[in-house]
């Protein structure tokens, strides 16, 4: 009898962390502990592990098992220390060679009868074992594919305890998962929602090209059927494709979240999330008392849409305010503090009133100023400051929707873009800002220089219109934005007072 470790991992915020799993089995009456800050799916593993042993191979010693988790200060979570754990105490108790799992990484949940069930994360898993230099991880067979994106790094798959067993026995050794090439981008999805399918709206569609090539918020006002949901829908086939550090950082949050197949591959497609308007706080920027990531991580790399704006209490808006400031989330728990990313373009949609004709040429408003009032004023002043392009949509006539020609496609757009990127590329080159959105004060005077016209504008407009200093920066990154996909070193007045245009809301609200 004797002492065996091994190696997992468990998840906190969107990283692994690698635990090594430690098993005592000594002289003495049969009991089993599992000390180290195990979370109550772990100390429930016990009896899985008690009954999977007993069931596949062998009986599980009747000692005193005694299992530590190090380090002791991080807190253990997750379902799959069931394997790992049952493999040091068959080492423990000279079932298996000593010292044979050491080198090893182990992950995986287990039956009552022995078979190992996939778990969450997998990628996240995968990555912290290379990032630690271990060369060898045996995970669930489901989880092969997902464990797989991970390159220089063996990746052993079982189904069954007994298989890991008869591996390190020397009866039967586990098969190496083979990697398949992920490297075919599915298009067609991409495509499936098209701008060319969009008729008329032209200030909407160049307001979403400003946001994808700035990283901009949108918020879309207009009467119902008018086609904010449609545009929305189609604003991740105009930005730039993902590139592989980008995917892999998107599928990880989106596997520890639990919404992707256990077997899945490397997400290509930007995300686009659109949670309901009665979404819970947690739900939005992530929480629980094991911290998940919420929707604004999971739209990490990609959009956030919320429609029916207004629908959305004021307090789950208010506590979108950090996330949109900071690109990320920040949960603090009794023992740990954990942060998501959460950089996303933030798209959303409203009517103009609760009956949705305000404006509309074609039909009666019938609500009431105040019920107007109120309806608006869910959205806080604040919120409404860190949306740079507001978008009033018209009712389109019958002439319009079925004879005005086809718009650009997402492709022609897409490249547009992916100029006026590239161009951010190089100027934020060595600053901490990536795009023009995320410019501070100082990138703005230094990167925003106006010539006297454009002064003069600016300055009448914040006074006409009562604007606040982040508006005044808002503007000029948006103008910042619009010279960039005119190719244009210097602001110039059209491009500033196309970027005055886009704060209509503000204008007419006040905030
Ligand atoms: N500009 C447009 N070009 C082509 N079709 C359109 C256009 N606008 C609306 N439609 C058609 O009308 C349907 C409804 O549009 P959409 O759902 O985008 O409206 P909405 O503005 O989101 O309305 P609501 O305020 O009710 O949510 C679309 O699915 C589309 O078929
Ligand atoms: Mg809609």
């Amino acid at each position: 009898m004797a002492t065996a470790i091994t190696n997992t991992a468990t998840i906190l915020g969107i990283d692994a962390h690698i635990i090594e799993v430690e098993a005592d089995v000594s002289i003495g009456l049969g009991s089993f502990s599992i000390v180290g800050l195990p979370d109550g799916a772990i100390r429930e593993s016990r009896d899985r592990i008690e009954a999977a042993l007993n069931n596949s191979c062998g009986d599980f010693p009747i000692r005193k098992v005694i299992v530590n988790l190090a380090p002791a200060d991080i807190r253990k979570m997750g379902t799959g220390f069931d394997l790992p754990i049952a493999m040091t105490i068959l080492e423990a108790s000279d079932r298996i060679p000593a010292s044979s799992l050491r080198s090893n990484l182990i992950i995986g949940e287990l039956s009552l009868e022995g078979k190992i069930k996939p778990i969450d994360g997998i990628l996240a898993v995968a990555l912290a074992a290379k990032k630690a230099g271990i060369s060898t991880i045996i995970v669930p067979k489901e989880n092969g594919t997902a464990a797989a994106l991970v390159d220089d790094i063996k990746i052993l798959v079982a189904s069954e305890i007994q298989e890991v067993f008869n591996h390190f026995t020397g009866e039967k050794a586990l098969p190496e998962f083979e990697r398949v090439d992920t490297e075919t981008v599915d298009d067609t999805s991409i495509d499936e929602y098209d701008f060319s399918d969009v008729r008329g709206q032209e200030t909407a569609k160049r307001a979403l090209e400003i946001a994808a090539a700035g990283k901009h918020n949108v918020l879309f006002s207009g009467p119902p059927g008018s086609g904010k949901s449609m545009l929305s829908k189609r604003m991740p086939g105009i930005l730039p494709p993902l590139s592989f550090d980008e995917a892999l950082e998107v599928t990880k949050i989106h596997s520890i979240a639990g919404i992707l197949s256990k077997d899945h591959q490397l997400l290509q497609l930007r995300p686009f999330r659109n949670p309901h308007h009665s979404i819970s706080a947690a739900g939005l920027v992530g929480g629980g008392s094991y911290p998940k990531p919420g929707e604004v991580s999971l739209a990490h790399n990609g959009v956030l849409f919320l429609d029916e704006l207004p629908e959305f209490s004021r307090s789950i808006l208010d506590s979108l305010r950090q996330p949109l400031e900071d690109k990320k989330v920040t949960i603090s728990r009794a023992n740990m503090t954990l942060t998501f990313p959460a950089d996303y373009i933030l798209l959303a949609a409203m009517n103009p009133c609760p009956c949705g004709y305000l404006g509309d040429s074609g039909k009666d408003c019938v609500c009431s100023a105040s019920s107007v009032i109120k309806y608006r004023s869910k959205i806080s002043g604040p919120m409404m400051d860190r949306i740079d392009l507001q978008i009033e949509m018209p009712q389109l006539s019958y002439d319009e929707l079925n004879f005005s020609k086809k718009g650009e496609t997402n492709q022609k757009i897409r490249s547009r873009v992916m100029i006026a990127r590239s161009m951010q590329l190089e100027r934020f080159r060595n600053s901490r800002a990536k795009y023009n959105s995320n410019m501070q004060h100082k990138d703005v005077e230094k990167h925003c220089a106006l010539k006297k016209e454009g002064h003069d504008l600016l300055s009448s407009a914040l006074q006409k219109f009562k604007l606040s200093s982040r508006a005044h920066d808002s503007i000029l990154k948006v103008a910042r934005t619009i010279a960039d996909l005119d190719q244009h070193e210097m602001i110039e007045t059209w491009h500033l007072a196309e970027a005055v245009n886009y704060r209509c809301l503000d204008k007419e609200l006040n905030y």
